[in-house]
């Protein structure tokens, strides 16, 4: 049982884009210990099958339990869309799941009735179709229009962004004519906030543009409090895994976590 105040949050993705997710709940609650993980070995998620990304996502649950982390954040919507239910049966005893999902459909719910809303995510997010299902359960005439964006975690990973040719590409998916007249864009994907400005810019700043790494952290500091498990030691010690080692990915930790942030390789098969 690892439900204790001073056990660490779990965090995990494909490669950076958890990240962002990580650094608001290091903001929100800086006296957590986060233990994250990002299966660089396996990305991208978002073509992979439904039934390969559970696996991987069991694996590395295997390895935050082992971690003796409290909550798991699954910081990728691809793993919250193909294996969100499975963990949640999976570490039940040990430990509670978070998904990136449902805390963006809350916040819709609260803030969009009636409006148009469109989403860019990866194949595998976009397929499931799962954002669409929770938005027409809750029945309050949101309208959804969905885009998968293959390119774009790859380009992120690559620290591809910022110049012409990342704008070039962005700029041809959201001239989608299915993206067209929406009232907010849903980011589906946790690599894209780390584009989210030039998102923005391609709207000049007129169309909201959402994405969850916020009410994700939010929704996780509600849980703690409710459980009293909040942690109040004062200087956490965060510790971050990959399962492939890559310069781009300790290049991007060390821009969201300072330089003292030091990776470590974990395998998730031998
Ligand atoms: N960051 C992930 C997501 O939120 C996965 C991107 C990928 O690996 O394809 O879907």
């Amino acid at each position: 049982m690892n439900k204790q105040p001073e056990n660490p949050i779990g965090i995990f993705d494909s490669g950076i884009g958890g990240l962002t997710v990580a650094h608001a709940i290091r903001n929100l609650l800086p006296h957590e210990k986060i233990v994250y993980f990002g299966d660089t070995a396996h990305l991208p998620y978002g073509d992979k099958s439904e039934s390969a990304i559970q696996a991987y996502s069991v694996k590395i649950a295997n390895v935050l339990l082992e971690k003796g982390c409290k909550v798991i954040v699954i910081a990728c919507h691809s793993a919250s869309s193909a294996a969100y239910e499975l963990l949640k049966e999976y570490v039940r005893h040990e430990a509670h799941v978070i998904n990136v999902i449902d805390p963006m459909i809350a916040y819709v719910s609260e803030n969009f009735t009636g409006s148009t809303l469109g989403l860019i995510g990866t194949k595998r997010t976009v397929q499931s179709d799962i954002y669409t299902k929770k938005i027409n359960g809750l029945t309050k005439n949101i309208k959804l229009n969905t885009l998968a964006t293959p390119l774009l975690a790859p380009m992120i990973e690559e620290g591809f962004f910022n110049n012409q040719i990342s704008r070039e590409i962005i700029a041809q998916y959201l001239s989608d004519p299915h993206l067209g007249k929406i009232d907010a864009l849903i980011l589906a994907c946790t690599h894209y906030p780390l584009i989210k400005k030039e998102i923005s810019e391609y709207y000049l700043g007129k169309t909201v543009v959402l994405d969850s790494s916020l009410v994700v952290a939010r929704s996780l500091k509600d849980y703690l409090i409710a459980e009293g498990l909040l942690n109040s030691a004062p200087y956490p010690e965060n510790h971050f895994y990959v399962s492939d080692y890559t310069e781009s990915f300790e290049t991007s930790t060390k821009l969201f976590f300072g330089q003292n942030v030091r990776l470590e390789s974990h395998r998730l098969w031998n």
